[in-house]
């Protein structure tokens, strides 16, 4: 039906007659003349007509209105000197059209714009009920086309490069050990039994290994029943790696290469190698986090062995309840912070309670060098306290010191939080950086408080690391993940692939053998016929494309997205079913459906 694309014009198919297809993005009148912009998947070419030059597409180009469908057919031309649009690809040239077809038009009224020229923005529940319509605006058709690219990237060099193949496991499976809730399907056939959706192929891809297939990889689509964030959705897809007789290192170095790659071919940039690793600890230590946004300063500054002694009842008492004190230093901050801000019904306070934290105390440094402090924290430092104070926060007069003190926790979460808020606010981090780094020697388990029992904190078939197997329970783990901009991006882990060693893991979370059994038995057994060495490492790919994209939530990623309440507002899903489904599935349901 057509010869070219729109967004494909340039001066050299000037004199060519071509045929395109597409949306009217807009239409304008000026004085007898018709100008259409004419947009595709690729982008806008602007057409043209008038009653002298093309009379016969005159009459329908009056017709047009916005999303009319229409196949046009015409001269390129070049654009008079006047109407050159260098922010367009195309903006060199228009078609003189001598044919139009009106293919289809629309028939009712547009919930919103669709046209690139308009720059009001549009509420996003409109945009995702009316997802066929969003999806042909310029932004988000940019940000599918570069989905597409990434995964064409990362698929070529694993199958080129890395000698990866692709191997497709179930949807329709048995609870995986990832930490959320799971999303449930009852088997019809079995009455009374359910499977789960994965959460992520990690059961299978070890399996895989066990199956002597070495290279491992899938897009695989994971499903996790947990609280949603702008980077967290319920369906999601996973970049999913898995391969045998390789060490940390070569898998680290494997996958920088994998990222390096990717950067090259779909941003044009190279990244250097190694990629910077941090410990777990020292991420912690430094900005209260594991996925530390490293493109800016502000590190945290641990004072606790400074203040247990101090009169300050709020430092000496939380480290004397096992907590810390930690400071986030902020140059300059007094000029950019006010006292409002900090205090109780100030938006840094909020921040800071919302993070769990009771209060937020600071101390800022004078012209002479003086400090003034919120309530009783000057009265209780000693001299010598105070200047060594400033001196390990390295503190000039104009820094501003906000404490968080407490379970050790809370104060990571709290100063993390102020500290990404900040950097944010002051300026400091530069959008075009890009900053990527490992954070390995994750502990092997934390402590869960309601259900009293260690968790692992990746998973429970995570390696701890050789050096620490005198004692599992407080060993390192061999995991890895991988930082970019503070965003996880990916993360995986060596695996255990001794029995014994799996079972004393299995122990210390308090699963018992029967436990284990029910829930992993066929993996525990696999392992018994010659399990190789292995690890693996699963990409987020949606935070891929939301990050390439520059975009903020994971929804502008994806293309049918769900809402915070997990809700798809163009199909309407989830939704009541009937009774007689219900029934042959052997469920009855206790809620009643909303109207
Ligand atoms: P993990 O749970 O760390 O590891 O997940 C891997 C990566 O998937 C992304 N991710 C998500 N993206 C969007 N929405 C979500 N709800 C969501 N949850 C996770 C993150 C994360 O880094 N089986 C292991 C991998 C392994 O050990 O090989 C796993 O799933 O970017």
């Amino acid at each position: 039906m057509r010869t070219h694309y729109c967004g494909q014009l340039r001066p050299e198919h000037i004199g060519e007659t071509v045929t395109l297809c597409g949306w009217v993005d807009r239409r304008r009148d000026h004085g007898g003349v018709i100008f259409l912009d004419l947009r595709d998947r690729s982008g806008i070419a602007q057409i043209v007509s008038d009653p002298e030059r093309t009379p016969d597409s005159y009459e329908t180009a009056g017709d047009l209105r916005n999303e009319y469908v229409v196949k046009i057919t015409g001269r390129v031309t070049r654009r008079p000197e006047e109407s050159l649009n260098s922010r367009l690809a195309t903006g060199e040239v228009e078609v003189y059209a001598d044919q139009i077809e009106l293919l289809n038009a629309v028939r009712k009224q547009l919930p919103f714009q669709v046209s690139a020229a308009e720059t009001e923005s549009v509420r996003e529940d409109l945009r995702l009920k009316y997802r066929y319509l969003d999806l042909r605006r310029e932004r988000m058709s940019r940000n599918l086309q570069l989905r597409h690219e990434i995964i064409k990237t990362m698929r070529r060099f694993l199958e080129d490069e890395g000698q990866f193949i692709e191997i497709e496991t179930p949807m329709l499976t048995r609870s995986t050990p990832e930490g959320a809730r799971d999303y449930l399907v009852p088997s019809r056939v079995n009455p009374g039994e359910f499977y789960a959706l994965p959460q992520s192929p990690q059961l299978f891809k070890q399996i895989l290994m066990v199956a002597g297939f070495d290279r491992y990889y899938q897009l695989a689509r994971c499903f996790r029943d947990e609280d949603l964030r702008a980077d967290r959705q319920p369906e999601f897809t996973q970049l999913d790696l898995e391969m045998s007789f390789m060490t940390q290192d070569e898998l680290i170095d494997l996958n920088e290469r994998l990222v390096c790659y990717l950067f090259k071919h779909v941003k044009g940039v190279d990244i250097p190698r190694p990629f910077p690793r941090l410990s777990y600890a020292e991420a912690m230590d430094r900005y209260g986090s594991d996925k530390p946004d490293t493109r800016f300063g502000l590190e945290l500054v641990d004072v606790s062995d400074l203040m247990k002694d101090s009169g300050f009842k709020v430092f000496s008492g939380a480290i004397a309840a096992g907590g810390i004190v930690k400071i986030l230093p902020i140059p300059d901050g007094n000029d950019a912070i006010s006292n409002v801000r900090i205090k109780p019904g100030g938006d840094l306070f909020k921040e800071a309670t919302e993070a769990g934290a009771k209060g937020l105390a600071y101390i800022r440094v004078r012209e002479d060098g003086e400090i003034d402090t919120i309530g009783a924290i000057k009265d209780n430092l000693t001299d010598a306290q105070k200047q060594e104070l400033l001196a390990r926060t390295n503190a000039k007069p104009g820094h501003l010191l906000l404490f968080g003190a407490g379970d050790t926790g809370t104060v990571n979460k709290t100063l993390d939080r102020l500290r990404q808020v900040l950097g944010r606010e002051l300026g400091l981090i530069d959008p075009n950086k890009i900053n990527l780094l490992w954070v390995l020697d994750f502990p092997m388990f934390e402590w869960n408080p309601d259900e009293k029992r260690l968790e692992p904190l990746h998973h429970p078939f995570t390696s701890p690391r050789p050096e620490d197997l005198s004692d599992v329970k407080t060993a390192r783990a061999l995991a890895h993940d991988l930082v970019f901009n503070g965003f996880e991006v990916a993360g995986g882990s060596m695996r255990i692939y001794q029995p014994e060693l799996q079972q004393q893991v299995f122990e210390l979370i308090g699963l018992t053998p029967e436990d284990a059994h029910n829930k992993f038995g066929f993996l525990l057994e696999a392992f018994e016929y010659g399990t190789p060495p292995h690890g693996g490492i699963a990409y987020g790919l949606d935070r891929w494309v939301m990050l390439l994209a520059g975009e903020e939530s994971i929804r502008d990623a994806i293309a049918f997205p769900k809402t915070q309440q997990a809700r798809c507002l163009m199909t309407n899903a989830p939704s009541s079913v009937d009774n007689k489904q219900l029934k042959e599935l052997h469920i009855s349901t206790v809620s009643k459906p909303k109207p």
